[in-house]
């Protein structure tokens, strides 16, 4: 791997005969050109948790303090780079897989990335902490209750999951694990929006900016 690449040939191509092309751009160059702290904000929880609209805050309240942040959604990366991915287990780790690894090209490029995925098992956020770096993940659960949740059902998906119409639909028919030490926990249900956005924005202050 060559010296000055921050990511590089760190694991095996997938084929052979791939070699690694490394960069002639510093890390400490490309720091001082974008002139912030990369890091990754991961949110998860529950369909309806809150995490898009956090997430969608947070992005703004960055931009508008000089920052350069992007948000990675789920429901939305389903819509062209994981269209081909359902819900099964092995789909859902593969989804983590790529997004996590945008995430992480992104946060190379300089930039902070908000991602909002359900990502309902701790082996698949322990493997998006990997593919990131511990140093940049800040895991973040949106511990609004199911019932809340459920109660809210903005896109009516919790009406079909019970009716028996979504199969393996987190909360019903499909698990999700909570995480065990995240960097922080905000619960929608309690907490205003703002105040959710302020307790991010004030991590990240501290950890990055
Ligand atoms: S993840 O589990 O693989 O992390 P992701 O965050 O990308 O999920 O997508 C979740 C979104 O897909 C939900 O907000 C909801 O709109 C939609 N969705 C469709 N089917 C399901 C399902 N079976 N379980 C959970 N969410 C689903």
């Amino acid at each position: 791997m060559g010296k000055l690449d921050k990511i590089g040939a760190d694991s095996e191509a997938g084929t052979p005969h791939i070699f690694w092309h490394a960069s002639q751009v510093t890390a400490e160059t490309r720091l001082h050109h974008v002139g912030q702290h990369a890091a990754t904000v991961w949110l998860t929880g529950l369909s309806g948790a809150g995490k898009s609209t956090l997430a969608c805050a947070l992005e703004r309240r960055l931009i508008a303090d000089g920052r350069m942040a992007y948000v990675l959604d789920g429901d939305n990366l389903r819509h062209h780079l994981n269209r081909d991915l359902g819900f099964s287990p092995t789909d859902r780790q593969e989804n983590i897989r790529r997004s996590a690894e945008v995430a992480r090209l992104m946060n190379d490029a300089g930039l902070i990335v908000i991602c909002a995925f359900i990502s309902p098992l701790r082996s698949d956020r322990a493997m998006a902490r990997d593919i990131i770096g511990e140093d940049n993940f800040v895991e973040t659960y949106v511990s609004t209750p199911g019932a809340v949740c459920e109660e809210r059902d903005p896109k009516g998906l919790y009406k079909k999951a019970r009716a028996g119409l979504i199969p393996e639909f987190t909360g019903i028919s499909a698990p999700y694990e909570v995480p065990l030490e995240p960097a922080m926990s905000l619960d929608t249900g309690e907490l205003s929006l703002e105040l959710a956005c302020d307790r991010l924005f004030q991590h990240l202050s501290h950890r990055f900016l």
